[in-house]
C-alpha cells in the first residue's frame, strides 16, 4: 500500500497521521502506533506528498469549502508558475505551517492573512483539478496545452432538468479545501486566490458540510444516510479499477488523477417536508433511521432486486434503484465514490431555504461511470423521483492532477513538460 492510501485510510485514526502545531513542532505517529504523542501537540495534518492527491480517498472531514478559478492570463509561464507557487503553499498549510515567518514586514500587506493562527488544521487536505476550458475555449488553443488534453475531459453537459446557472458552473481550475474547521478551508481558498491575483481570479466558490459528532454514516438534508452504499475506502482494488486514472486511460500526463464531478443541487426543501414518512422512503429506497434497504433490516444489507421485478417493494424509480440497479458486472463497472457536503444559506429572493447537497464523486471514466448513472436518474421516461425536489444549478467536470512526490516537483508538471 503506498503513503497516500495509507495516510487516506487512516487520517480519521491515530495511526498515519501526522500531528503537528502552529508553532512548528510535528510529532508522527507511526503506522503502527508505536509513537506515542506528546500532551502539547493536539494538530492532526496529513501530508500534501504522495502518488495521488488527497482529499479523494481521504475520509470526509466535517467542512468543505469548493472554489473554481478562471484563468485570466494568457501567458503558459505564469500559470506554470502558480501552479509552482500553489503547490508549495498547499504543502505548508496541510502541515499547519503559517505561509509567512512572523513577524511579517510591516510595510506591506501580510503574505499570510492570519485568520488560521491558533487553529487546529483540522487534517485539512487541498485537491487541486483542471477544466476542460483550461485546454480549449471556444476553440481557442489558449495556452498550448491542446493537444494534452484529456480524452474524457469535457464541459459537464447540461442535464435534464438542469438549471445551471453560468455564475455557479465550470471553471479553469478547482481547489477542494477539506478540513474539521470551515475556518482552515476558507483561509486556503482566501490564500491561494490570494497569491493568484493576476493570473487566476475566482469565478464561485461553495461551502459544505456534515453533521459534525454524527454516529455512523452521515445524513443529507432529506434526513437520510447518505453514503451506506459508496464502496470503502481502504478497497484498494475499487480504487484501482473505478477511481484512479492508469497513464492508457487517455493523457499518461495524468496518470494518478481521477475525475471530479461537482453538481450543486438545490433541494426545494419546503415541497419535500410536505411529503409523507412513507413516500420519502419510497422516493429514496431506503428506510429513513435505519437507512437499510427496504426489503432489509439493517443498514449494509442489500436490496434484492433480482426478487423483485415489478418494483412492488423498492420502486423502479427510486433513487437507489436508478442509481444502482445491481446489474451484475455493469453496474460494478459504473461505481464511483461519492463524497459529498450539504449546504446551507440564507434564504433565497422569494423567501425559500437555500440549501442543498454539494455533490462530489471520483470516478476513472466521467463518461461510463458517473454520466451513465445521471443520464439513467434524468430519464424522462422514467426519471428518479428525487427529481422533482432537486434543481442543480451549478457544478463543473475536472481532472485531479496526479500527486506530487516530492518536494521540488509541482502540481500538473507533467501537463507542462
Ligand atoms: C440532492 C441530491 C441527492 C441526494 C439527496 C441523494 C441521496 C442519496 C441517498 C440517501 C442514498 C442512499 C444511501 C447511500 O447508499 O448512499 C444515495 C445513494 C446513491 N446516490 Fe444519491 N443523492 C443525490 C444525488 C445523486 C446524484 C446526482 C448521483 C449520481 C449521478 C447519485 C448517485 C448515487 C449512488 C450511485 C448511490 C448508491 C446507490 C447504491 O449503490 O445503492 N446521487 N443517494
Amino acid at each position: 500500500m503506498n503513503r497516500r492510501a495509507f495516510l487516506g485510510m487512516t487520517a480519521a485514526g491515530a495511526a498515519g497521521v501526522v500531528l503537528g502545531d502552529l508553532l512548528g513542532k510535528t510529532k508522527q505517529i507511526l503506522p503502527g502506533g508505536s509513537q506515542v504523542a506528546t500532551a502539547d501537540v493536539a494538530n492532526e495534518t496529513i501530508s500534501f506528498y504522495g502518488a495521488h492527491q488527497t482529499g479523494v480517498v481521504t475520509p470526509a472531514q466535517n467542512f468543505a469549502n469548493i472554489a473554481a478559478f478562471d484563468v485570466t492570463t494568457s501567458d503558459v509561464k505564469e500559470l506554470q508558475e502558480l501552479m509552482k507557487q500553489w503547490t508549495e503553499m498547499a504543502a505548508t498549510l496541510m502541515a499547519g505551517k503559517p505561509l509567512a515567518a512572523e513577524p511579517q514586514d510591516a510595510k506591506f500587506p501580510p503574505t499570510d492573512t492570519g485568520e488560521q493562527i491558533g487553529l487546529d488544521t483540522g487534517k485539512l487536505t487541498i485537491t487541486f483539478a483542471v477544466g476542460a476550458t483550461l485546454f480549449d475555449k471556444e476553440g481557442v488553443d489558449r495556452f498550448g496545452l491542446r493537444a494534452k488534453k484529456p480524452a474524457g475531459l469535457t464541459e459537464m453537459p447540461i442535464f435534464h432538468k438542469d438549471t445551471l446557472q453560468e455564475q455557479l458552473t465550470h471553471g479553469d481550475i478547482v481547489i477542494q479545501a477539506c478540513s474539521d474547521d470551515p475556518m482552515i478551508c476558507f483561509h486556503a481558498i482566501r490564500n491561494l486566490a490570494k497569491a493568484a491575483r493576476g493570473v487566476a481570479h475566482l469565478r464561485w466558490q461553495q461551502t459544505g458540510q456534515l453533521g459534525v459528532k454524527s454516529q455512523g454514516t452521515k445524513r443529507n438534508l432529506f434526513g437520510f444516510k447518505d453514503g451506506t452504499n459508496n464502496p470503502a475506502l481502504n478497497d484498494e482494488n475499487f480504487m484501482k479499477n473505478n477511481v484512479w486514472l492508469e497513464s492508457g486511460d487517455g493523457a499518461a500526463w495524468l496518470a494518478g488523477g481521477t475525475y471530479m464531478v461537482v453538481r450543486r443541487i438545490h433541494m426545494r426543501i419546503e415541497t419535500w417536508d410536505q411529503q409523507t414518512y412513507s413516500d420519502q422512503e419510497t422516493i429514496i429506497g431506503r428506510q429513513k433511521v435505519s437507512g437499510a434497504p427496504l426489503d432489509g433490516h439493517a443498514e449494509m444489507d442489500q436490496p434484492k432486486f433480482s426478487e423483485d421485478d415489478q418494483g412492488k417493494m423498492t420502486a423502479l424509480d427510486s433513487h437507489i434503484r436508478l442509481s444502482n440497479p445491481r446489474a451484475g458486472e455493469s453496474s460494478e463497472r459504473e461505481r464511483i465514490l461519492r463524497r459529498g457536503y450539504n449546504f446551507m444559506e440564507n434564504l433565497d429572493d422569494v423567501g425559500r431555504i437555500n440549501a442543498g447537497l454539494l455533490f462530489v464523486c471520483f470516478n476513472r471514466n466521467i463518461q461510463t461511470q458517473f454520466e451513465s448513472i445521471q443520464k439513467r436518474l434524468t430519464n424522462p421516461k422514467l426519471p428518479d423521483q428525487m427529481l422533482a425536489y432537486t434543481d442543480t444549478t451549478g457544478g463543473g467536470y475536472f481532472a485531479v492532477l496526479p500527486g506530487v512526490t516530492a518536494k521540488g516537483s509541482y502540481l500538473g508538471q507533467g501537463l507542462f513538460a
